[in-house]
């Protein structure tokens, strides 16, 4: 009969077994494509000694094709608990080196169990994929069991955090998990996100396509929005989690996290009073904006490669977690276009779910006109941004740098969307359109009078002078209490904060409803 002592050494032993996943030999293979193990990954992203796992003997329970005689403790996924700067979060890490993390029905409960625990908790979920889908060998099991995951990403979204790392493989319909959670960060290189493999593309569409133009890191933090991280390492990948968790909070119904801060409020930045060029057309990098009034200068931006005429990502202000979206004058001219829209709509919602201040910092022309974005429908996709602005309760302070036009000027952040500070510098234009679109419509008969261009032209510079008197500035705004004051720039920091900190107590409560019918 076994003894205690023997009983012991077996839970030891087991859990040696269980630590190896696949094998040496995989774990060699794994570390020779520049990956990391599931293991290894979740040792980076916790605090030291703070994993607690879960599960860790469970096993398929497939018969197919000899499974039987194919077993590995854990089964394909690493699970359970831990802290990162001492605050609790769940862990799922897919284990390539079994069955190359594909996806069974007990790996799925797994993976399951840990999202219904964070639930529980109300803490975050952070998902580590790396993964060659569904477990062929377990057929229809495998599918439920995504779906099963998709249930809870869809339940969790709003309530709790959601991180995807793409470490490896994700294909097929795989990819809607990540889809489903908050932000996706993708490795160079070492990752890929599809549908179909460019094996299906080539034989459905006849197109030839590697694996990495057609879903790898660089098109989907830059063509198609997907991620919103693109990393060269998984080690950047992981700190990558680490400070986005930092602006979080742990859910829906805590503030999120403010820490004490040593930067001055009341820190006046001289050079914000000439970074706007005299010329209207010409551009500046509102980055420069945003770092000289954010905490230390330390800014977390979200989709920096897509859609790169308008800004989002955190800072802090006096220590308060806030999201910043901003239009780039520095590129097109930080017209908003479809991308843009979409953008900043999902930004400013994943602000509002997790009580997240914003800041709104506006320099916008318009829209994008063209056949172009009409086809590709920019009238709902603006309307995104316009709908999550209007439906946020969250706190809302917008700074009008420069031009604010047209349709574009409602959709930032305006006062009539429920915007709680608004603030213009003096170099702020807040009219309809633009001087010259507006004399082409206003004067065209005139204009059509003239025998010589050299008349033309200076009769719309006297026009464009009219106008620009009038509209060209902030007080016409200001005169109606759109604006509540225009600021000198240098001050913005202090004012922005002061904003914020008088809404630390703010209450707006939308209508009752099941949920609203957002232009998707
Ligand atoms: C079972 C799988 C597997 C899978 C890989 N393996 N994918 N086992 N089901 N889906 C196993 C391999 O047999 C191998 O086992 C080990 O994992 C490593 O795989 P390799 O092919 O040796 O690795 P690599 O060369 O790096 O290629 C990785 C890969 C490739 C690109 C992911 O394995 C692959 O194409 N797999 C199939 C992908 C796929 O078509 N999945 C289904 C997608 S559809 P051994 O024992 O040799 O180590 C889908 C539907 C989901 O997922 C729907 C949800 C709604």
């Amino acid at each position: 009969m076994a003894t205690n002592q023997d009983k012991i050494k077996k839970l030891i032993d087991l859990r040696v077994q269980a630590k190896l996943g696949g094998g040496e030999k995989r774990i060699e293979a794994q570390h020779q494509k520049g990956k990391q193990t599931a293991r290894e990954r979740i040792e980076m992203l916790l605090d030291d000694g703070s994993f607690e796992e879960f599960d860790m003997f469970v096993t398929h329970r497939c018969n197919n094709f000899d499974m039987e005689k194919n077993k590995f403790l854990g089964d394909g996924v690493v699970t359970g608990q831990g802290t990162i700067d001492g605050r609790l979060v769940f862990v799922f890490a897919q284990d390539f080196t079994v069955f190359g993390g594909a996806l069974s029905e007990t790996m799925a409960q797994k993976i399951c169990k840990v999202m219904d625990k964070a639930m529980i908790a109300g803490a975050p979920v952070i998902g580590l994929n790396d993964s060659g889908g569904a477990r062929i060998q377990e057929g229809v099991t495998s599918l439920a069991g995504y779906a099963e995951i998709f249930q809870r990403n869809i339940m969790a979204s709003g309530v709790i955090p959601q991180i995807s790392a793409i470490f490896g493989p994700c294909a097929g319909g795989a990819v809607y998990s990540p889809a489903l959670t908050d932000f996706i960060i993708m490795t160079e290189g070492t990752s890929y996100m599809f549908v179909t493999g460019p094996k299906v593309v080539k034989t459905v569409t006849g197109e030839t396509i590697s694996t990495d133009d057609l879903g790898g890191a660089g098109i989907h933090s830059s063509k198609s929005g997907v991620a919103h991280f693109r990393v060269d390492n998984e080690e950047d990948g992981i700190m990558v989690i680490r400070k986005l968790l930092s602006y979080l909070p742990s859910n829906n119904l805590e503030d999120a996290p403010v820490i004490p801060c040593t930067d001055p409020i009341d820190r006046l930045e001289d050079a914000l009073n000439t970074i706007i060029p005299d010329s209207p057309n010409q551009p500046y990098n509102v980055l420069n904006v945003i770092e000289s009034i954010v905490d230390y200068g330390e800014f977390l931006e979200v989709h920096r490669n897509y859609a790169k005429n308008i800004i989002t990502g955190f800072c802090r202000m006096d220590g308060m977690p806030i999201g910043v979206i901003a239009n780039q004058p520095n590129f097109l001219a930080g017209v908003l276009d479809i991308e843009a829209s979409r953008k900043a709509a999902r930004f400013v919602r994943f602000c509002d779910c997790f009580n997240i201040p914003i800041l709104t910092l506006v320099d916008v022309p318009g829209f994008l006109p063209g056949s172009g974005q009409e086809y590709g429908g920019i009238i709902i996709h603006g309307a995104k941004l316009l709908f999550a602005y209007g439906e946020a309760t969250v706190p809302k302070v917008t700074v009008t740098l420069r031009k604010s036009y047209g349709g574009a000027h409602d959709v930032m952040s305006c006062k009539q969307l429920r915007g709680d500070y608004n603030y213009a510098w003096p170099s702020a234009q807040i009219a309809v359109m633009g001087a010259q679109g507006a004399i082409e419509v206003l004067q065209g008969k005139e204009l059509a009078k003239f025998q010589t261009e050299e008349e033309k032209a200076k009769f719309v510079q006297e026009k464009v002078a009219e106008y620009d008197e009038a509209f060209a500035n902030p007080y016409q705004a200001a005169a109606f209490g759109y604006i509540d004051d225009v600021i000198e720039p240098r001050n913005t920091r202090f004012r922005v904060i002061r904003a914020f900190e008088s809404l630390r107590t703010k209450k707006v409560v939308n209508p009752p409803k099941k949920h609203s019918n957002i232009p998707l």
